[in-house]
């Protein structure tokens, strides 16, 4: 397999917003809202593609500023290429990146009926904090709220800032 992650690109976004569309339906982001995102600061944000010879097969997305936490904001495979270790890697770089930046908390939402990604999750060490009533619309799905500690904190936690998490954005 010729498959590498790379940064997301301008150019990737009319990709990444059709796989968006085919994976969250009505939750999708919208392309300009992509697009927003890849030229949004990149001191706080870190987003990457599985390129496999042109085409694109996954994508992830990171907020995380240096030294404070980070938040695992989307990440998604095509469909027909799940079961490949594709949202894995995705996810470790993702992972790396925090820990680069100096976030040793990382906190996403996840639905609470998706068990495929809890489970990628929990196998990366994020446990369950809470749940986030009626989070993802317009379904009004709860999300579940996992963490990962990295490293054993050094002070006083950070309260869990509202970032711009999947399902937060309104279409
Ligand atoms: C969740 C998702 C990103 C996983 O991507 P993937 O490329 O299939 O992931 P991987 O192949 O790396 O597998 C990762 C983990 O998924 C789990 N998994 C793999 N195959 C599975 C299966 N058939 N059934 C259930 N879980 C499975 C395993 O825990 C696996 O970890 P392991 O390899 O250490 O055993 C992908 O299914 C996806 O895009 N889903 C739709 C979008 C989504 O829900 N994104 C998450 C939003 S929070």
């Amino acid at each position: 397999m010729s498959m590498m992650l790379r940064p997301m690109r301008r150019g990737d976004v009319d990709a990444v917003a059709a796989m968006e569309v085919i994976l969250f339906g009505a939750e999708a982001w919208s392309p300009e809202l992509l697009a927003t995102e890849m030229t949004a600061d990149p001191a706080s944000r870190y987003y990457i593609v599985a390129d496999d010879d042109g085409v694109i097969t996954g994508y992830g997305g990171l907020l995380a500023q240096r030294g404070g936490q980070a938040d695992v904001l989307t990440l998604a495979v095509a469909a027909h290429r799940w079961g490949e270790g594709i949202g894995g890697a995705l996810l470790d770089r993702l992972l790396t990146e925090a820990a680069r930046r100096g976030c040793s908390e990382v906190f996403l939402e996840v639905r609470v009926d998706n068990d495929r990604a809890q489970r990628l999750y929990r196998r990366r060490g994020f446990t369950d904090i809470g749940i986030r009533r009626g989070y993802y619309q317009p379904s009004g799905t709860d999300a579940l709220v996992m963490r990962r500690i990295s490293d054993p904190p050094a002070g006083p936690r950070k309260k869990h800032l509202a970032g711009r998490h999947r399902g937060r954005r309104v279409k």
